[in-house]
């Protein structure tokens, strides 16, 4: 294990298990649709690969980046467009793929944003959810697993830009950031 974890959260199979498991609901749930899976970087990207595999319909991919959270471990409350999306979603059931629903801020920017540009539906689908910290009222229509009021990393999560890479979600020691702070 990665020294700077204080204890692993999911493994590789819990999270596994659970990506298939949001994976067939998203099956059952979209067939005959135009589902375009919406995936926010760059915290949602390992998460996107693996749920698309269990995916079982024709779908398509697209990317937007935003920022909330600088590199520190609080949300700054202002968002951010970093990067938008490469198509007009008119006609699309998109599906937000988001790494982590925290204070809902970046969700709840997003939502008012693509439903201004007239898709067919959009919901939400989130691997983590931290519902103690939640700031705005934003309701996830696929939720993984939930995670306590503490900073988590791996499987695509951050601190700083590092730990994406860690095949498992972990606690980050709070040394770790709070010297930084
Ligand atoms: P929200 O706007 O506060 O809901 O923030 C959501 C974003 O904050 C996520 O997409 C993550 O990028 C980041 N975030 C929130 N909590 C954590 C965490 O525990 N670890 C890593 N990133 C987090
Ligand atoms: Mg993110």
């Amino acid at each position: 294990m990665n020294s700077d974890i204080e204890n692993i959260l999911y493994s590789e199979e819990k999270l596994r298990e659970t990506v298939e498991d949001l994976g067939r609901r998203i099956t059952r749930d979209y067939k005959g649709k135009k589902l375009l899976l919406l995936s926010i970087l760059k915290g949602s990207v390992v998460f996107l690969t693996d749920l698309m595999r269990h995916i079982d319909l024709p779908c398509e991919i697209d990317f937007m980046a935003v920022s909330t959270y600088g590199s520190g471990v609080k949300s700054s409350g202002t968002v951010r467009i970093l990067k938008d999306l490469d198509r007009d979603i008119r006609d699309y059931d998109v599906l937000i793929v988001e790494d982590i629903l925290d204070s809902g801020m970046t969700l709840s920017y997003l939502m008012d944003l693509l439903y201004g540009r007239d898709p067919s539906s959009i919901k939400i689908c989130t691997l983590f959810d931290k519902p103690e910290r939640r700031k705005v009222d934003v309701y996830a229509d696929y939720s993984g697993l939930k995670v306590p009021d503490e900073f988590i990393v791996g499987y695509g999560l951050d601190y700083a830009e590092k730990y994406r890479n860690l095949p498992y979600v972990g606690i980050l020691k709070r040394e770790v950031y709070e010297k930084k702070e």
